[in-house]
């Protein structure tokens, strides 16, 4: 499939619409997760089962160890596309109160089962993390772990979690780092099939944006570029973190190379900033 987007031309922040009031790329992610999703959740969810919901990144580092969050009991909760809602169903567990947002409806399908299965019931809402249909500062934490920061654009989200934040709110989220998407090579396969990172930048690192790959399109932003964002939107920094596996690490999303990449080179990052 032809790339929707051309990485290197500006994007519209107000620009072409579906009838759902989809941006091009959210559309297209929107079909691709609805494709994808059966075959995700059977490859990936039992690892994210066994680490009973509350872990970051590919190689499911435990929430524990980080301490991203903190103490969640009786706060306010979205996450950004929740997918099957794993993290959203711990944190309910936690005495938080969860809201699960996803754009895929066969995603949120899944969401529907495990929290069925779980005893659980709380919000879940089928939208795009590009236009959140809920009232402003009505949330603790917006958060998400390789969720809807991956696939929606950097300059519409943002915006909407200042939004939905109250004073004093936290936004964290996990994914790729810009180090990793430059490493890649540079075709149109999806980074996550066969291929693996090398140890030369293959990509620009100035103008990264939309990272369109074969039926899906992610995005990234140089780190100067966050800063100017979060501030501009009135976030205050509190960490970066770098995630580096453990030694023994195994994943279901990557193979032993990979985790040896990730050893040397930071391959995913979580930002932690506070709403002013
Ligand atoms: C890799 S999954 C992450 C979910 C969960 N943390 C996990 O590890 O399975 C990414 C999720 O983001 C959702 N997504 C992609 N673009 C989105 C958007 N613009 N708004 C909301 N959700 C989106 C996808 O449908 C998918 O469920």
């Amino acid at each position: 499939m032809k790339p929707p987007l051309d990485p290197e031309g500006p994007l519209d922040p107000e620009g072409p619409m579906d009838p759902d009031g989809l941006s091009d790329h959210a559309r297209l992610n929107r079909e691709s997760w609805d494709a994808d999703s059966d075959q995700y959740q059977t490859d990936h969810g039992p690892q994210l089962a066994e680490s009973r919901g509350l872990a970051w990144g590919v190689w499911q580092i435990p929430e524990s160890e980080l301490g991203v969050l903190g103490r969640v009991r009786g706060l306010d909760i979205l996450e950004l596309g929740c997918g099957a809602a794993q993290w959203s169903i711990a944190l309910y567990r936690e005495g938080a109160r969860p809201v699960g947002l996803d754009l895929s409806e066969v995603q949120l399908a899944h969401a529907r089962r495990l929290m069925s299965e779980a005893g659980v019931v709380f919000p879940l809402v089928h939208a795009s993390a590009e236009s959140v249909p809920l009232p402003g500062e009505s949330f603790d934490i917006v958060f998400c772990d390789y969720g809807a920061t991956t696939f929606a654009d950097p300059y519409l989200w943002v915006p909407e979690t200042a939004r939905l934040l109250r004073p004093g709110g936290l936004l964290a989220f996990s994914g790729a780092t810009p180090l990793i998407q430059m490493c890649y090579p540079d075709d149109t396969d999806h980074p996550d099939d066969s291929d693996h990172p090398g140890d030369r930048l293959l990509r620009d690192y100035f103008g990264m944006r939309a990272l369109p790959y074969e039926g899906y399109v992610d995005f990234m932003l140089p780190y100067g570029e966050w800063i100017a964002l979060f501030h501009a939107n009135g976030f205050e920094i509190e960490d970066l973190l770098e995630l580096r596996p453990p030694v023994d690490a195994v994943s279901s999303y990557r193979d032993a190379t990979d985790r040896e990449w990730s050893r040397r080179w930071p391959a995913e990052q979580i930002w932690r900033v506070r709403r002013r």
